[in-house]
């Protein structure tokens, strides 16, 4: 599988059977300056939560792309009311199909509200099937025990897990994530965008280093073979 990583919590998953973008906050992310929305593709596009620092830029790329949203049932609402109707609605324990294999949302340990008020649901994860093998993108959370379920629902090729601490998981805790999902390889997301969440990288590898595991820290733009 490709991930191409777009900056904070937005990357995007070439299944082989379809392009999964998740989490798009592109134009309001300075470190993320150069990359151009026109150039992003999608055929679907995963929203984890409401923050804005995961939605800002949905709505725009929805339009742009013809993408179908999946997200959690009460954000369908406020993207309609932007003109995204393509949305499927779904909660956290629910799985549903779709053309590049499913989606299984499971818990996320967050809190969620969409930029204007409206309330945003459940924040969730998810454990995305496909022909061409599985992975997880754990969303913001913290680390939590429900995260022992996650090799029941998926032989998880890699993990995108947060590591920039203070809002979420910090990386000795998303090693621990990672070692409970069953996975070697973890793309690190969520650090460095704002002052709260800045970390040391070098210091971030360690605790996957002592575990055997992958840490993964693509540079924004990046393109990675997973
Ligand atoms: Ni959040
Ligand atoms: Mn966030």
């Amino acid at each position: 599988m490709i991930l191409t990583f777009y900056g904070h919590s937005c990357f995007s998953v070439d299944t082989g059977a379809g392009i999964l973008l998740f989490d798009p906050f592109i134009r309001y992310n300075e470190l993320a300056a150069h990359i151009d929305l026109a150039d992003i593709s999608a055929d679907y596009i995963l929203l984890s939560h409401g923050h804005q620092d995961h939605v800002a830029d949905a709505v725009e790329l929805a339009k742009q792309t013809g993408a179908k949203v999946i997200c959690a049932f009460e954000l369908m609402d406020w993207l309609n009311k932007q003109g995204v109707s393509d949305v499927h609605p779904m909660n956290t324990g629910g799985r549903a199909s779709f053309g590049f294999g499913s989606v299984k949302c499971v818990v996320a340990q967050h809190s969620s509200v969409l930029p204007d008020g409206t309330y945003g649901a459940n924040p969730m994860g998810f454990v995305v099937n496909t022909p061409g093998g599985d992975f997880y993108y754990a969303g913001d959370t913290a680390l939590t025990l429900d995260m022992q379920l996650i090799p029941r629902w998926g032989k998880i090729a890699f993990a995108v897990l947060p590591i920039g601490d203070n809002f979420t998981m910090d990386a000795t805790d998303a090693a621990q994530a990672a070692e409970w999902c069953g996975t070697s390889k973890v793309v690190g997301v969520h650090y460095d965008t704002f002052g709260y969440i800045k970390i040391n990288k070098e210091e971030a590898k360690k605790p996957f280093e002592e575990k055997g595991i992958a840490l993964h820290l693509p540079a924004i733009g990046e393109t990675v073979e997973l």
